[in-house]
């Protein structure tokens, strides 16, 4: 068990000190929790095996699993690349630092536990001012989504701290992370545009900016898996069955859990509210560019609820709505069904 050190630090203005101290960790080859503008991540000095290595063990990681590297400028890109492909210099341009992530063909000099032993390496420069710093100060970092492996992603640091406490070093507390849903990832190795992950930035911007079309392989599904949580999700395709299934889960002696979204109405959900003595009742966002679905997910767990019952959600939904759409379908497919 290690003591894990919490620093507060102040997201738009961050003590030097504090980043001094932390960046100092990092090249003792200790394990940091940073936030960026999308979730924490738990960093590590991306140059070095054994500080990597320990992200694995941290987190219950399975090894073949690439990580990202964070970088804070583009000569540090170059260190670690063969080639930079002209529309990564677009994308990279457009939206850097930001919530897109490029993997491109790795130099030997990149541990292969960083690249899952694969010869292509993912890269990402967070828009976040302390999770720059840390990188300006301690070099490239290494860092997954600072949650145990199989958890949601974490948004703030006590969700961190519920997870990784007394395994990693310290973690840097700059409050919520802005965006709550994880970069959008391009593969851009092969001449082409593969989309790994939906993240943050609409695939649709993407094609606009490049004037090229991205590819959306069968596999991408995978990404997802790791948002497990022991809850069965339902999602409701219109609001009979959805009182339907409260009632039901609820007459079984189920705990359960309503899910109503920021484009339905007050009225409504507070009807149902009154209606079933349901055990959460939670607004998400899904048109604010900030989510908060982690965040239920993680309470949800806590509470040991049984079934989370989702209130219709609009199936036509592009850029960040989708990713997120995304995300709960992927749950819900997992964990239980859609009624
Ligand atoms: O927003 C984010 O991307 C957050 C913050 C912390 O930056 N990071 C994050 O990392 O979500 P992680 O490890 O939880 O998810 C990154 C995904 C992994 O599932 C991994 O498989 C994929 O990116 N990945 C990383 N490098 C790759 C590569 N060279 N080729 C293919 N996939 C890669
Ligand atoms: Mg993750």
């Amino acid at each position: 068990m290690l003591q894990t050190q919490y620093f507060k630090v102040n997201p738009l203005q961050p003590e030097i000190e504090i980043i001094k101290q932390a960046a100092q960790y990092i090249k003792n080859l200790e394990l940091v929790a940073f936030p960026t503008e999308t979730v924490y991540g738990l960093g590590a000095m991306a140059y070095n095996p054994e500080a990597v290595n320990k992200i694995f063990i941290a987190k219950a990681r399975p090894a073949a699993n690439p990580l990202l590297v964070h970088v804070s400028n583009t000569e540090q890109v170059k260190e670690m690349v063969t080639d930079i492909p002209a529309v990564a210099r677009i994308l990279m341009a457009k939206y850097w630092p930001g919530p897109l992530s490029i993997v491109l063909s790795a130099r030997e000099t990149v541990p292969s536990v960083v690249t899952g032993g694969k010869n292509t390496v993912g890269l990402r420069m967070p828009d976040h001012r302390v999770a720059l710093a840390l990188i300006e100060e301690a070099g490239p970092i290494a860092a997954p989504s600072a949650n145990l492996s199989g958890h949601p992603s974490p948004v703030t640091a006590a969700h961190v701290k519920d997870d990784l406490d007394g395994r990693i070093a310290a973690v840097l507390d700059a409050g919520t992370c802005g965006l709550g849903l994880e970069s959008t990832i391009i593969d851009l190795s092969q001449g082409r545009l593969i989309l790994i992950r939906r993240g943050a930035v609409a695939v649709e911007n993407i094609e606009e900016i490049t004037g090229q079309k991205v590819e959306m392989p069968d596999t991408i599904e995978n990404q997802y898996a790791h948002h497990q949580i022991n809850a069965e999700v339902i999602i409701c395709e219109n609001q009979v069955n959805f009182e339907k299934q409260i009632e039901k889960m609820s007459l079984a002696g189920k705990k359960v859990a309503v899910v109503f979204n920021d484009q339905q109405e007050g009225g409504w959900q507070r009807i149902i509210n009154n209606k079933y003595s349901v055990q959460n009742s939670y607004v998400l966002d899904i048109s604010s560019g900030s989510s908060n679905l982690y965040a239920i997910l993680r309470d949800v767990e806590q509470q040991n609820i049984d079934i989370l019952v989702f209130a219709p959600l609009a199936s036509e939904s592009s850029g960040f709505a989708a990713s997120l759409l995304e995300r709960i379908y992927q749950s819900a497919k997992k964990a239980g069904s859609e009624a």
